[in-house]
């Protein structure tokens, strides 16, 4: 049945793909966001490529329960998916207050006038990072969570606090989703994930550099215990992701409690190998150098994702080739990103942008 969904962070690069699931299937998508991190612009997007518009949008921060108040009042929310939050590792350890504040504070709020407004039905954004270094690949949700940073320890926090409150709360029903590493971008062209500043992730570094935006590749380190002694990940197409979303909100009644699911593919891609399937798919190969290992990164992180396969009879669909494809594709459209202009024809096409 087509419902009402509240999306939380809604133009951010996870959210923004979500809502154009959600519109594709039918539900009316309302989003709160206060665009600490991402462009207004891609709530234009999504109306244009699901070709109807927003129930709703509010550029408003989720830790103001006032203003979450007069959007509960607005719309008859059946669901919500709380996507809402920092997200950058390194700078959780420079910020930690703001992290807090923001992810667990924030998750706080908006249970808090969820239960006020009669809405029992969330899906929440979660991380691989909850299982730091602890565990043996391929992670299951029951393999051991020990996080390293504090953006990873807001992550698992907000379940501790979840599941307390489903605890306390019967009625409620709460689906915490570990996603994996997601990266790619909608098949259009038209969304994607446009970082501010310097891309502290792999995947929109890698398309920087073959945009010319920048330089090279840093490779953070070449001597782990992987195949070619990259890094090994678990990437995940974000419209597989966006998808999960979805089919998790139609499993939201299965039972009431909370439940913790992998979002992951279940293959695991080196640093080397995504370089090497980048080059390929956009023509453009990509320039490296070896750099030492990155502070608090772990050898190798791959989903077991049998438990949703198992649960909701449904798997990721895209490979490493279509992740390269659409991120390579919204870049070359977005040069420097949703906010900044495409550099002249004839101007300088390497070296560092002045968008960051
Ligand atoms: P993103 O930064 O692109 O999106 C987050 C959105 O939330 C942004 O639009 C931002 O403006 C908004 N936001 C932040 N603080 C807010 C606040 N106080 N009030 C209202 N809006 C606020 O990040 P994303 O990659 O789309 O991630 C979405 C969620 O998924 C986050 O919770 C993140 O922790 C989680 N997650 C992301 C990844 C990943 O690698 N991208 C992996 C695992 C989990
Ligand atoms: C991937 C691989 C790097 C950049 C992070 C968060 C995690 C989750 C997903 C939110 C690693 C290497 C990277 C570069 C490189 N996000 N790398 N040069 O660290 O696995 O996970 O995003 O929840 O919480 O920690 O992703 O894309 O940063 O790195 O060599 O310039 O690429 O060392 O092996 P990571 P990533």
């Amino acid at each position: 049945m087509p419902e009402t969904v509240l999306v939380t962070g809604g133009a951010g690069f996870i959210g923004s793909h979500t809502c154009v699931e959600l519109l594709g299937h039918g539900h009316d998508v309302v989003v709160v966001d206060n665009h600490v991190n991402s462009s207004p612009e891609a709530l234009d997007r999504i109306a244009k490529i699901a070709g109807r518009p927003l129930a709703g949008a509010y550029r408003a921060d989720v830790r103001d329960r006032k203003a979450l108040r007069e959007v509960f009042s607005s719309h008859p929310v059946d669901a919500v998916i709380h996507f809402a939050a920092h997200k950058a590792v390194g700078e959780s350890a420079a910020r930690p207050v703001e992290y807090y504040d923001t992810n667990v504070a924030g998750t706080c709020a908006l249970l808090a006038v969820m239960h006020e407004q009669r809405v029992h039905r969330l899906v929440f954004s979660s991380s691989c990072s909850v299982y730091g270094d602890a565990g043996t690949v391929p992670l299951t949700e029951r393999s051991p969570v020990a996080p390293t940073n504090p953006y990873a320890r807001t992550k698992l926090m907000c379940e501790r606090i979840l599941e307390d409150v489903c605890d306390h709360l019967p009625q409620l029903k709460v689906l915490a989703l570990r996603y994996f590493n997601p990266v790619g971008a909608h098949p259009s062209g038209l969304l994607g994930e446009d970082p501010r500043g310097v891309p502290g992730n792999l995947m929109p570094y890698v398309a920087q550099v073959a945009v010319g935006r920048r330089a090279q590749l840093s490779v953070f380190g070449d001597d782990y215990p992987t195949p070619d002694g990259t890094g090994v990940r678990d990437y995940i197409h974000v419209m597989d992701v966006a998808e999960g979303h979805r089919v998790a909100v139609g499993h939201l009644d299965d039972r009431t409690g909370m439940r913790v699911f992998n979002l992951g593919t279940g293959t695991g891609t080196s640093v080397l190998q995504l370089v090497a399937a980048f080059g390929e798919v956009s023509g453009r190969p990509v320039p490296y150098r070896v750099a030492g290992r990155r502070a608090g990164d772990v050898a190798e992180l791959v989903a077991d994702p049998s438990a949703v396969a198992a649960a909701w009879d449904w798997a990721t669909t895209r490979d490493l080739t279509a992740m390269c494809r659409d991120a390579w594709r919204f870049q070359e459209l977005h040069p420097d990103g949703y906010s900044c202009r495409p550099p002249r024809a004839g101007g300088p096409t390497t070296g560092e942008s002045p968008c960051g």
